[in-house]
């Protein structure tokens, strides 16, 4: 063989080899690409995030249709809701810094909104005017207005309720 004919062959391995990792890179990248797209498109929403926007657009339009005729249009919750009524159970409490909602971590939010006070704190002889959601709102929709709900508090009381979330775990 010549000296040519070496070089030429030496040169088309080359070719072949960079080929192969173009190749590889660009598969490569296209992998990573596809999972980014893949985790964000299943991914359950689980969690109340108060400064995720999209959420928060949906929890804003859940509360409003759901939870305003009795926690307040300002969350700020039913007249006297620390007395009970003679109807039986009690009004409706603010969502707002003044109420107790804070004082719980998201699961346990969540469990109450999604399956009514009895289920949730599973005390059958509890007389509860909060309606259970669980067959009118998806997860993500309970999700999101609890994300609202927080997002409307101050700083310091999502701080605090971020601890009692992290105590929870
Ligand atoms: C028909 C009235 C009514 C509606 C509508 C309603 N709630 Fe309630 N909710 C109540 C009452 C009354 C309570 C007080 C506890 C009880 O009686 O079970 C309560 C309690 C709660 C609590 C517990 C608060 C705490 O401090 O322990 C959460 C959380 C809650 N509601 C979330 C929601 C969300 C979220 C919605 C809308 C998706 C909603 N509620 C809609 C009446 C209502």
């Amino acid at each position: 063989m010549t000296g040519d004919g070496v070089k030429r062959r030496l040169a088309a391995s080359l070719r072949k080899l960079i080929g192969i990792i173009v190749i590889g890179i660009v598969a490569a990248i296209a992998l990573g690409v596809g999972v980014a797209f893949w985790r964000d498109g299943t991914e359950i929403v689980v969690g109340a995030d108060s400064l995720n926007a999209e959420q928060l657009a949906l929890g804003a339009m859940v509360y409003t249709e759901n939870c305003a005729s009795c926690h307040g249009a300002d969350l700020e919750g039913q007249p006297n809701w620390q007395i009970p009524l003679p109807t039986g159970g009690f009004p409706a409490p603010p969502h707002d810094e003044t109420g107790h909602t804070w004082h719980h971590p998201d699961e346990m939010l969540f469990r109450y909104t999604k399956l009514g006070a009895s289920e949730a704190l599973d005390l059958d002889i509890f007389e509860t005017n909060m309606p259970a959601f669980r067959d009118t709102l998806s997860d993500k929709e309970i999700w999101a207005s609890l994300a609202f709900i927080k997002s409307r508090w101050p700083e310091t009381i999502r701080e605090r309720q971020e601890q009692i979330n992290q105590r929870n775990k």
